[in-house]
């Protein structure tokens, strides 16, 4: 492929080896547009090469829109600092699963739903408090997930529209309970009911901090904290997870088994599990004596597995604008609980000398969402495992509204890469003997 040139009519030339091709091109409201090359191998026998997908766009999307440069983040179309800070979780959820935000009723009528579908079958409490207690929350999650669809088979349909609606609830509704199980049956401690007179977000507090004798009133500042966090991760586009759900989904996978592949890709600490990671390291550099300049010196000096954990964006060259958010909710929670936390300091002053430091501005390396949100968990009394799964419960909007879109796109197909073969020619097998 030597030359690529677009023309005003929205087709590129290419030219290859010796042929000159004509693809067209999708355009997009904003952001990048893209050349369709899917028939670039009947064309040519040549195929695309692009590990990671840095330049490949796997779908077309309503949902979400980021522009990395300028430190954008919109869900279907409204900035996320506007959504943060007006809007509940379920209505969010609403917004990216429906496009639209609902009316008055519509909105107490899906919050209503939701919160009707907390309780969770006895046999799936039961199994909840069966997996070791030292287990990851995160494998706990997952198989929960998986195991959710075998409880409710007759929302298992991947075409009925009504299936597809009451299971988009039973996910919403019951996610919450399996994360505040998660939390309980780590110390084990007796799994609580679902109180149907409380707010989503009130009552997952509740059900995962309560003493089962007390009477238990959550700290509004921390409902209103744990909105907002939930906001910030309900969506962002073709990440990891959710080109995951997708791609399971393609297979005509329910959107349970979807969700569960979701939570598995999630773990990860490249991705969602950077959260969990965050603490870790401001645990150690705490427990080294609080200075970070050593720390850096070695992130810098790239020593295997050590990466400053929380920075860095695959899309965001510029502040992630979930971060600012979660930075400024960080001084506000630790405020008004009466806490203070010496990691706050440490990842402020990482943050400091990171934005000073060459190696991280010739990077456009800046704080992502997972660099401050571990501190506003632990605040709250979250356990450093719990950080990823309450980063899943928050993304389940998103990976709902990704599923439902793929579902309905007539264009698409199972996913299915190539590859460029690079192993041996043909050979003849050789008898055990021989060898
Ligand atoms: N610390 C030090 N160096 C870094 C970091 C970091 N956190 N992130 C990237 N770099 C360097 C990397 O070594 C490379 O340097 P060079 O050009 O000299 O080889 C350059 O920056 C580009 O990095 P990359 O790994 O090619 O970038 P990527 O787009 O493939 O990876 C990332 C993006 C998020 C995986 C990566 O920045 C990273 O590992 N960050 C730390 C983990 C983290 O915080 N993940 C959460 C991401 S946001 C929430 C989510 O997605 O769940």
């Amino acid at each position: 492929m030597t030359d690529v040139a677009a023309t005003p009519t929205q087709t590129v030339r290419l030219s290859v080896r010796d042929r000159e091709l004509e693809y067209p091109v999708v355009p997009a409201v904003e952001g990048n547009d893209g050349i369709v090359v899917a028939s670039l191998l009947k064309d040519t026998g040549m195929v695309t090469v692009d590990p990671g997908f840095t330049n490949t766009a796997s779908c077309e999307s309503k949902i979400t829109y980021i522009d990395g440069d300028e430190g954008v983040l919109r869900y279907r179309g409204y900035p996320i600092r506007q959504l943060a800070e007006g809007s509940t979780f379920l209505e969010t959820s609403y917004l990216l699963i429906h496009g639209e935000l609902p009316s008055k009723e519509e909105r107490v009528a899906f919050a209503e739903r939701v919160n009707r579908h907390g309780l969770v079958h006895e046999d799936f409490r039961t199994f909840m408090g069966t997996f070791p207690r030292h287990a990851h929350p995160m494998a706990v999650m997952a198989s929960a997930m998986n195991a959710l669809g075998t409880f409710y088979p007759e929302s298992l349909s991947i075409s009925d529209e009504e299936a597809i609606e009451l299971a988009t609830v039973l996910i919403l509704a019951k996610t919450r309970t399996i994360t505040s199980y998660v939390h309980r049956a780590r110390r084990g401690e007796p799994l609580l009911y679902p109180d149907y007179s409380r707010g989503y977000v009130e009552d997952f507090l509740r059900m995962t901090f309560a003493e089962p004798y007390a009477q238990y009133e959550a700290n509004p500042a921390v409902v209103a904290a744990m909105e907002k966090l939930l906001i910030l991760h309900a969506d962002h586009e073709q990440n990891c997870s959710t080109s995951t759900v997708r791609i399971v989904g393609s297979s005509n996978a329910n959107i349970y088994a979807s969700m569960a592949a979701g939570v598995n890709a999630l773990g990860g600490p490249l991705h969602g599990g950077a959260n969990e990671a965050v603490l870790v390291m401001l645990d150690e550099i705490l427990a080294n004596g609080g200075d970070a300049t050593d720390f850096m010196k070695r992130v810098k000096n790239k020593e295997p597995g050590v990466r400053l954990m929380g920075f860095g964006h695959r899309v965001y060259k510029n502040y992630d604008p979930r971060a600012a958010i979660v930075k400024e909710s960080a001084h506000e929670v630790l405020e008004s609980l009466g806490a203070s936390d010496p990691r706050l300091e440490i990842a402020m002053g990482l943050e400091e000398i990171a934005l000073a430091d060459d190696y991280f501005i010739s990077r456009k390396l800046y704080p992502n969402v997972d660099f401050y949100t571990g501190l506003i968990y632990k605040a709250m009394g979250f356990d450093t495992a719990m950080f990823t799964p309450l980063f899943a419960l928050g993304r389940m909007p998103g990976w709902i509204a990704q599923w439902r879109e793929m579902r309905k796109d007539p264009q698409t197909k199972i996913g299915r890469p190539r590859q460029i073969y690079t192993g041996s020619p043909k050979r003849d097998y050789v008898p055990v003997d021989e060898r």
